[in-house]
């Protein structure tokens, strides 16, 4: 049933691969070879690929469900969270977003300007990228001279002076969001050390046994790591180290505390209250406390944003409201989905009816949580959903076939997966000269010359 179905893929920047190309660190390789199996599905005669495409702003959704039989939403979740501190916006005070995106080559975060010249930063958060970060500040730039790392990057990491990061937490050891890979990897850095507050741990260990087996190795890491004696090799790299890392537990940041350096509001300490635990929450003691740092960085996860008011968003879960994909909207109200869309929408409670047509599917449908795979996992619920209302006409398969071609409509040229091949091939070659995968192009306009073979970025 499903062979006759043609997809179109629409992109915001002329390259493909969202957060795998930007969001991935530079020395996990191996996580980005999915974007074979991408590359893979781009290339079936019935997939095309767009990009440069910025929908919301050059294209309305009403526009594409009025050409498209189905439009999924999978435009992920490209803000920072909000930490809502005083001091947030002074020099030196940076979020994790921005600082991954300047190290991966993201055009937005090519200009970052950011402190290396300090001996501390603070990484604000416990997940898996407040250890990402920390580890690209912490690894000895030699070793990411063969990765993908952006070459600004790259120069700017080697003139770093920051020999400690604090890494810190509102809640406790038990609660940590990290993975053990990634604990694993910064136990092990070459020319770190861990430098963990043993009483920290006091009575974690006699829990380990009430836990899920996956948090259970995560925990015993971490306790190990504090608590025991590593044996005399380990010890003696230790001491070797020169730079170094610690968790700080029971932490949330409450001003960013500045002072003017030669002319500049600069971050000097972020200031912390203490405090406890009540359960598995977080409960302030009233007792703060001040770290000397010159940088900061915000890694307290990531959020989505609605891209087009006629679209349903609940700003406060931070998705589009979906069930298993499909779009739904609040029964009573009113969405700018006009031109008989709306109107045939179906009730599907008492409350809901869904849109269809619609769906969404990854970070913009979950929150944004969640690795590659869980991701893809996901996607397969949506498209359950898809090829269900195929099969159940309720797309009205046969009454809206596609519109002429909607992408033969806009005024800018768009990248095909063949123009992409190109920018591909360039990133390639210009990085073979460095022994690198690939030097990534940093700039749109760029991109858009060496997609196009030519300067001709508009029609
Ligand atoms: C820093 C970081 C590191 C990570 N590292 C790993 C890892 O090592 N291993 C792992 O398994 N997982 C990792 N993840 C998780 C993984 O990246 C996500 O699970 C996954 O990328 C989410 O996919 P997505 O398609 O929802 O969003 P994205 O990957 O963000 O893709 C969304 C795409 O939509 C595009 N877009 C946005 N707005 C528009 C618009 N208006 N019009 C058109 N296009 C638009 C974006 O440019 C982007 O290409 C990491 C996440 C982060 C933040
Ligand atoms: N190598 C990998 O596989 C990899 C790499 C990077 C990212 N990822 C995945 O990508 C997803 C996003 O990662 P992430 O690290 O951005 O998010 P995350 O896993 O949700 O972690 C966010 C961290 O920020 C803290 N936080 C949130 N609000 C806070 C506040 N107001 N004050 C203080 N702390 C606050 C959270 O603490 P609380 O728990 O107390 O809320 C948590 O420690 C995760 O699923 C992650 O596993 C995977």
């Amino acid at each position: 049933m499903t062979e006759n179905v043609c997809v179109d893929i629409v992109e915001k920047l002329p390259v493909p691969f969202g957060l795998v190309r930007y969001g991935v660190a530079p020395d996990h390789p191996e996580v980005k070879n999915v974007i074979n199996s991408f590359t893979h599905v781009a290339r079936d005669k019935r997939c095309r690929y767009f990009g440069n495409l910025d929908v919301g702003n050059d294209v309305k959704i009403v526009d594409l469900l009025r050409s498209y039989h189905a439009v999924v939403l999978a435009y992920g979740a490209q803000a920072n969270r909000k930490l809502n501190v005083s001091g947030e916006t002074c020099d030196g005070v940076i979020s994790a977003s921005d600082f991954v995106g300047w190290y991966n080559g993201f055009p937005q975060n090519a200009n970052l300007h950011l402190n290396l010249n300090c001996n501390t930063a603070v990484v604000l958060g416990h997940g898996n990228v407040a250890l990402d970060v920390a580890r690209m500040l912490l690894t000895p730039a030699q070793l990411l001279e063969k990765t993908d790392v952006a070459a600004h990057a790259l120069d700017a990491l080697k003139q770093s002076s920051i020999k400690r990061i604090i890494i810190a937490g509102r809640r406790g050891p038990l609660q940590v969001a990290f993975t053990i890979k990634e604990l694993r990897e910064m136990v092990r850095l070459p020319g770190s050390r861990p430098d963990l507050d043993t009483n920290d741990f006091i009575g974690v260990p006699e829990k380990i046994s009430e836990l899920p087996r996956q948090r259970k190795r995560l925990i015993e890491l971490l306790c190990k790591t504090a608590l025991e004696d590593p044996g005399n090799n380990e010890t003696a790299r230790r001491q070797a180290a020169q730079r170094e890392w610690n968790l700080k537990f029971l932490h949330s940041p409450v001003e960013f505390e500045s002072k003017i350096i030669e002319g500049v509001n600069s971050l000097v300490a972020v200031k912390f209250e203490q405090n406890r635990l009540d359960g598995n929450k977080a409960i302030r003691t009233g007792h703060t406390m001040s770290i000397p740092c010159g940088l900061a960085i915000k890694s307290v996860g990531y959020q989505s944003v609605s891209i087009d008011p006629d679209i349903p968003f609940d700003v406060h879960k931070g998705i589009i409201p979906n069930l298993c994909g499909r779009v739904v909207t609040p029964k009573d109200s009113a969405t700018g989905l006009t031109s008989g869309i709306a109107n045939t929408s179906h009730v599907v409670s008492k409350h809901y009816r869904v849109i269809p047509g619609l769906y969404c599917s990854g970070w913009i449908k979950t929150g944004p949580v969640g690795v590659i795979l869980t991701t893809v996992n996901d996607a397969l619920e949506t498209a359950k959903s898809i090829y269900d209302d195929i099969s159940g006409n309720v797309l009205q398969w046969d009454s809206r076939s596609r519109n002429g071609d909607v992408m033969d409509q806009f005024q800018k040229k768009l990248v095909t997966f063949s123009d992409w091949m190109r920018i591909d091939n360039y990133e390639i070659l210009n990085g073979k000269v460095s022994g690198k995968p690939r030097e990534k192009i940093v700039n749109v306009e760029k991109m858009l010359d060496v997609a196009f073979g030519d300067n001709k970025a508009s029609k």
